[in-house]
Parts: C-alpha cells; sequence; structure tokens
C-alpha cells in the first residue's frame, strides 16, 4: 500500500510538471509540418442508393514535398472495404500525383456506415475516412416481393430482401443452415402456392437432385440459386451440409398409391 501510495504520488509530481512545462509560455508548441501526402479529401461521403451492394470511393494524391514518398500501404478497417492500389512500388515523385478506388461492401448496412483506410508511407501514416449514407430500406408487401422475385428470382438475395434472407446464414451449415437459408420459404405458415412442400417427394431425389436445386435453383420460377458460383450466398461447402441434411431428412421417394 506503502508503495503504492509513493508510485500514485511521483505519478501526479510527473503529471503537474508537465501540466506546467505545457502552459510555459517561452516553450514554443513543434511546429507541424504539413505531410507531404495532400488527398483531394481526407473523408469522403457518399449516397447510396436503395438496392446498392457495393459503393466506390476515388481518393486523388498529389506529393507536395521535395522528395520522393512511397505509399507502401493502404489498410482498411475492416474486410468490408478493398483498396485497388496501383502497381506496386508506389512512389510518387516531387510534385507527382496518383490515386486508388476502394470499394465498400454494403450489403446488410443501415444508415451511416463510417469506416477508414490507414495510409502507411516513408512520410508518415495518414487516416483516409470513408462514410456512406445507406437509406432505409422501404418495407414491401408479401405480394411486392414475390413480383420482384418473379422478376428476378435472385433479388431475394439483395438491397432489401437481404435482412431476412440471406443476413441470418452467416456461415451456418447442415440443419442449422436450412432453418435460415431454406425454412423462410418452404416452412412458412401460410405457404406460398407455388412454394412446394418439400416433405412431399415428387420424384425420385439422390444427391445429385438437391445439389441441382439447391446451387442453381431453377430459372423462371421463385426457386433461387444459392451456390455463390451462380450468384448466391452459399460457399460449397455450405451446399454439401444442405444436400447431407436433406437427403437424411426428407423422402427420397415418391410415395406410390
Ligand atoms: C422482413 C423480412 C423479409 C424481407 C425484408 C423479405 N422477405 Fe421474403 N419472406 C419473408 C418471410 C417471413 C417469408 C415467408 C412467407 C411470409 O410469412 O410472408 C418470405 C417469403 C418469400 C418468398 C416466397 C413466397 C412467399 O410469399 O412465401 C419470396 C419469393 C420472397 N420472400 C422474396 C422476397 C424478396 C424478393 C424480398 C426483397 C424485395 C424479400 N422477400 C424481403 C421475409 C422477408
Ligand atoms: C424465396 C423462396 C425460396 C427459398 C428461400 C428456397 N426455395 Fe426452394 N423452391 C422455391 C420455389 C418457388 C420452388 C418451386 C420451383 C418450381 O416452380 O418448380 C422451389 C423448389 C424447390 C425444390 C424442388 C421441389 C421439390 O419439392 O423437390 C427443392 C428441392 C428446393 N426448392 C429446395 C430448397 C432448399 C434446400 C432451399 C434452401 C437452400 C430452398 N429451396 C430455398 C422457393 C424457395
Amino acid at each position: 500500500m506503502k508503495i503504492l501510495r509513493s508510485l500514485l504520488g511521483g505519478l501526479i509530481v510527473a503529471g503537474a510538471a508537465l501540466a506546467y512545462a505545457a502552459s510555459t509560455p517561452e516553450q514554443p508548441a513543434p511546429v507541424r509540418r504539413p505531410h507531404p501526402l495532400q488527398w483531394d479529401s481526407m473523408d469522403k461521403l457518399i449516397a447510396a442508393k436503395t438496392g446498392d451492394g457495393a459503393v466506390e470511393f476515388q481518393f486523388s494524391v498529389t506529393n507536395t514535398g521535395a522528395e520522393p514518398v512511397q505509399i507502401m500501404e493502404v489498410r482498411p478497417s475492416c474486410g468490408c472495404t478493398v483498396a485497388d492500389l496501383p502497381k506496386s512500388p508506389w512512389i510518387l515523385a516531387p510534385g507527382g500525383t496518383g490515386s486508388f478506388r476502394a470499394t465498400v461492401d454494403i450489403r446488410g448496412r443501415r444508415g451511416l456506415f463510417s469506416k477508414t483506410m490507414l495510409v502507411a508511407s516513408n512520410a508518415g501514416a495518414q487516416v483516409l475516412g470513408l462514410r456512406v449514407e445507406i437509406p432505409e430500406a422501404p418495407r414491401l408487401s408479401r405480394d411486392q416481393n414475390i413480383q420482384l422475385a418473379a422478376a428476378d428470382r435472385q433479388a431475394v438475395f439483395h438491397g432489401a430482401c437481404y435482412s431476412c434472407h440471406v443476413e441470418p446464414i452467416g456461415g451456418k451449415q447442415g440443419q442449422v443452415l436450412f432453418n435460415a437459408a431454406c425454412s423462410i420459404c418452404h416452412e412458412a405458415d401460410p405457404r406460398a402456392t407455388m412454394v412446394p412442400d418439400l416433405n412431399v417427394a415428387r420424384e425420385k431425389r439422390d444427391a445429385a437432385y438437391w445439389r441441382k436445386w439447391i446451387a442453381e435453383g431453377k430459372e423462371q420460377t421463385l426457386m433461387p440459386a444459392f451456390h455463390e458460383k451462380h450468384g448466391g450466398p452459399l460457399s460449397e461447402t455450405q451446399v454439401e451440409s444442405l444436400v447431407t441434411f436433406v437427403l437424411k431428412n426428407f423422402p427420397t421417394e415418391p410415395v406410390r398409391e
């Protein structure tokens, strides 16, 4: 306790000394030289449109210093942002200019979405701000949703549909994945007339059958293609985990009367 108190005492003295040093008028504040890299803006705002899945920012830079500057890295603060830099090494001569593009994935986001990027150069780090204003998705009726899906069956994976039809999927597998991705339509109460009951096999359903339906869906219907290679939200492993689950839990042969 005694040691702690004397430590604390020391800290208070040091703090007071610092406060004193900062307030003495004879000590001029250190001159802050402007960073040689001057960006067209350090903080950009884009207003996204309803349904946009991503927005693109363009940042331009000028080297206003007397020495060449190398930008080593631009590190976004989240996996949702991808910076597309010029060929490495990216060196700006004195007076030289350059630019790069940053794409921000805004699927499933709402409101004001703010991210940053750390620019690492041999002239010192800088932080660029990216802000996206994302409009609230309009609430549509069930009929309106069906109409949109009829025009484009992959619509369920984007824009206003994302929060219910994709967000719950995450990295899930097997049964929990089925509950998040498939039950919403196939086990809805009441189920829409054009959505079949998966508990009734109308034809032989082997692994290939399920795999094809899940991965590719069917054109001209409301059944979307779930595999990422066909524009869906599921990885190969997730598709296979579903095939394993449904094969075990749903009838594979039609019932003969
Ligand atoms: C608020 C959550 C939510 C949003 C947002 C949403 N859906 Fe749905 N969707 C559901 C639910 C729940 C069902 C099951 C039927 C029901 O209960 O209305 C469903 C069912 C469906 C069906 C099957 C037909 C039916 O009516 O059962 C389609 C097609 C569909 N949605 C398309 C879309 C599209 C396209 C969008 C975006 C424009 C969308 N949904 C947005 C929750 C949502
Ligand atoms: C947006 C609603 C919707 C979602 C979500 C959906 N389906 Fe479908 N599915 C349909 C519709 C509509 C059909 C009927 C297609 C037709 O008209 O032939 C269908 C048909 C099917 C069929 C063929 C019919 C049968 O009974 O064998 C299978 C299999 C199927 N879906 C499996 C799935 C699986 C597995 C998932 C989850 C990965 C899923 N579906 C998610 C709407 C949906």
